[in-house]
């Protein structure tokens, strides 16, 4: 047994760190869960285990086995048929329309995905409304924070329940039989997908660090309902931010009236109601908790030597693979409009990407750019245009930026962040290698490098990168903000690295 004080100061213990709320009529719930979680989180008795699991840093572990007992990860292939004809009539009809005509991109955000099936069955719903679908550059991000069900989604095999309701045509076109009976996804579906552990009440977005930046669409069903009213708001708005302007937050149908924003309008379809952000300058908001550190100097460690001797540019030219004529020949007549960097940067953190890019450039597009001061307004610019989805622009002003201050490790890092996104790993890697060349203390560039390098299923040489991450924090205060994280903590990213290196 355990006091009531003690469930309710443990109620908003989970409320502040996985979002979760446990009204009144909810407790009986909670002390009945928590008690068949104590001998899994190595408690003898429930008491105990909630005391210690408040005093003491709640671990990537910790958070995982709570997962498993207080969420509800409930889910099927083509949940809500009638959300998912909305989707194909209404939000991608319209996305893909004015996509195809400029850059065939789209972004999508499944979060809170739990084993898989939804973010499955978005890529199965665009390969069969695309004929050209593998001309087009989608990215499925579909994120949890049990990775229990994150590793049964990475496999993507399915028992006949998953498939409750779904279309007789799903299991015979994008599935094969596994000797035990059960349904793998097929690979060409697979791999559009890519599953990450992320905290909705916890983990920074958007970022480009988790690329939940730039999203066409962003999926989170049957999971605010879950969250306190705070969470809740505080979730909606950090997803508007991470929308572009047009795109869609789609949420299950009892909880849309949970939505409400003003840089949302409502858009009625076939019955449904759909949420999508309104395009061009909006109100002005508070200012996300997910501040850029931009204004942290980043600076190289004595003794570097230079880094190689041709121009910056013509090396990221290389890099990028493109006719130095269409990558970098911005105008040199300008006009200034007087808009400060400072002016811009508030208008980045309220999430007002476009509106950045649309009056900033105009006072800076002077080529070429020189000095710590052009750089930084040339990195704000890339950053802008990569949360809108420009991947092209942002490289460019990246560029910029890493010729107008050359030993600066985090524009390399930015630029190999960008060139991910456009899944050019190889030339990440050698981006990030340099950021490491010029800052050796530099942890999210190992983080990512070891991230990379896993993807590309180089273990050994992840693990590499990772130990150097766990070394570097050794040095760091747990609460500390790292540089370049988008407001990842010391603590968070380590439980982040243990968590993938144990698995490793
Ligand atoms: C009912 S499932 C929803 C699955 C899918 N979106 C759907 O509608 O079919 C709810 C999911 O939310 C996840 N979840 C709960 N709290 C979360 C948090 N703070 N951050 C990320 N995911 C969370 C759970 O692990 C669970 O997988």
């Amino acid at each position: 047994m355990i006091s009531e004080n003690l469930l309710i100061e443990f109620r908003e213990f989970l409320a502040q760190h996985m979002g979760l709320e446990f009204p009144e009529n909810r407790l009986p719930e909670l002390e009945r869960s928590i008690d068949r979680a104590a001998p899994d989180l190595g408690f003898k008795d429930v008491d105990s285990c909630v005391k210690r699991l408040m005093s003491e840093q709640l671990t990537s572990h910790r958070i995982e086995v709570l997962a498993s007992y207080l969420t509800i990860g409930e889910t099927y292939f083509f949940r809500d048929e009638k959300s998912f004809k909305v989707l194909e009539e209404r939000v991608f009809l319209d996305l893909l329309r004015k996509a195809r005509s400029s850059h065939q991109f789209l972004r999508i955000w499944s979060a809170a995905c739990s084993t898989g099936e939804e973010p499955y069955s978005i890529a199965i719903l665009l390969r069969r409304i695309l004929p050209d679908f593998d001309d087009w550059n989608v990215t499925i991000v579909a994120t949890d924070i049990n990775t229990r069900s994150l590793e049964k989604a990475s496999q993507g095999v399915y028992t006949e329940w998953s498939f409750r309701g779904a279309p007789p045509w799903l299991k015979q076109q994008y599935f094969e039989k596994t000797r035990k009976g059960h349904f793998r996804i097929v690979p060409e579906i697979k791999r559009v997908v890519k599953f990450a552990y992320h905290n909705l009440a916890q983990d920074p977005y958007p970022s480009l660090l988790n690329n939940t930046n730039g999203m066409n669409v962003i999926l989170c069903r049957n999971t605010l309902m879950y969250f306190g009213a705070e969470q809740r708001q505080k979730a909606i708005r950090k997803f508007i931010d991470c929308l572009l302007d047009g795109g869609w937050l789609i949420v299950s149908p009892a909880e849309t009236s949970l939505v409400v924003d003003h840089r949302l309008e409502t858009v009625s379809a076939h019955g449904t109601m759909l949420h999508r952000k309104i395009g061009g300058p909006a109100r002005k908001v508070k200012i996300s908790e997910t501040a850029i550190t931009l204004s942290q100097p980043l600076v190289p460690r004595q003794a570097v030597p230079e880094p190689p001797s041709h121009e910056t540019t013509e090396y990221l030219q290389r890099l990028s693979g493109t006719p130095s004529s269409m990558k970098f020949d911005l105008p040199s007549e300008v006009e200034s409009r007087g808009f400060s960097y400072e002016e811009a940067l508030e208008l980045y953190r309220e999430g007002r990407y476009s509106e950045v890019t649309k009056k900033f450039p105009v006072k800076i597009s002077r080529v070429p750019l020189h000095g710590k001061e052009s750089a930084r307004e040339a990195s704000l610019l890339a950053q802008a245009y990569a949360n809108q989805g420009m991947l092209i622009e942002a490289l460019e002003w990246c560029a910029k930026a890493t010729t107008a201050d050359k030993l600066n490790p985090k524009y390399h890092y930015l630029f190999a962040t960008i060139l991910q996104e456009q899944g050019r790993n190889e030339e990440a890697v050698k981006s990030l290698q340099k950021a490491i060349y010029l800052d050796q203390d530099f942890v999210l560039a190992h983080f990512a490098l070891g991230n990379l390098l896993l993807s590309r299923k180089n273990s050994a040489r992840s693990q590499k990168y990772f130990d150097n991450v766990l070394n570097l924090l050794l040095k760091c205060e747990n609460e500390e903000t790292l540089p370049e994280s988008d407001g990842m903590t010391a603590g968070r990213l380590k439980e982040i690295v243990r968590a993938m290196t144990h698995r490793l």
